[in-house]
């Protein structure tokens, strides 16, 4: 099990997720959808360890995360799980290969460096970006950085992707193209894949569609 939510409840100052229990193994690819400010970040953003749950439990690769000190916390974030936003957060001043080797900046051991590098070149390579490796992103435009942002969070070989509106800038080519390229990912790369959208198209690439509504997941069947 690459992770699992157990009776996930999140307040502010209203109720905004309402006991979700969610099981992610290898190979899943989930897609949550649901209207502006039914919860979908906070719910993505508390799989991914960025917010805490005010109760409930989360489990990622075994291990109960409300058990993790910061420096885990910082390490399994760096190593488990891959994150890909609306925007694409590339450093303007970072050429695309130096943008997509960032997430490997804390490691020290050479081999591990060095296999890095060629998994990034290869990915680079398998979303069409190998001619743009020493652009930098203001050079590239919004579908290459996209793209480019999916390989950063692939480069530790996460065991999660976690993705937030990830074709939300884009516009419907773009979105297209990325939603088929995320898709093949989750197939190649074997990860567990989440992704959050209120893009229906985007939505019926994962195998598997939930709605989040009033807090609580509802699997939608098959059309
Ligand atoms: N840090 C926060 N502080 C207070 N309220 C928040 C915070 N983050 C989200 N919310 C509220 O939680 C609800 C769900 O927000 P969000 O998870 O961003 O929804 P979605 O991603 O589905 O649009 C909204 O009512 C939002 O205002
Ligand atoms: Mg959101």
């Amino acid at each position: 099990m690459l992770a699992e939510l157990h009776q996930i409840a999140k307040e502010y100052d209203h109720p905004v997720l309402n006991g979700i229990s969610l099981t992610i193994r290898r190979g899943d690819s989930i897609a949550i959808i649901g209207p502006s400010g039914a919860g979908k970040s906070t719910l993505l953003n508390i799989l991914g360890t960025l917010d805490r749950p005010s109760s409930g439990q989360v489990v990622l690769n075994g291990e109960a995360v409300e058990l993790l000190d910061d420096n885990q916390l910082a390490d399994r974030r760096n190593h488990f799980i891959g994150f890909v936003f609306q925007l694409h957060y590339l450093l303007p001043q970072l050429t695309l290969l130096e943008n997509i080797l960032l997430p490997l900046l804390p490691e020290k051991d050479k081999p591990t460096i060095k296999a890095a590098e060629a998994r990034a070149l290869r990915l680079i390579d398998r979303v069409g970006l190998n001619n743009r490796i020493n652009r930098l992103p203001g050079e590239l435009s919004v579908g290459e950085c996209q793209r480019a942002a999916v390989v950063r969070a692939l480069i530790n070989q996460p065991g999660l992707l976690l993705a937030d509106e990830p074709t939300g800038s884009l516009d419907e080519e773009n979105a297209t193209t990325l939603g088929i390229l995320l898709a093949e990912l989750n197939r190649e790369e074997e990860m567990g894949m989440v992704l959050v959208t209120h893009s229906m198209e985007l939505a019926k690439r994962m195998k598997v569609i939930y709605r989040l509504h009033l807090g609580r997941l509802e699997k939608m069947e098959e059309a």
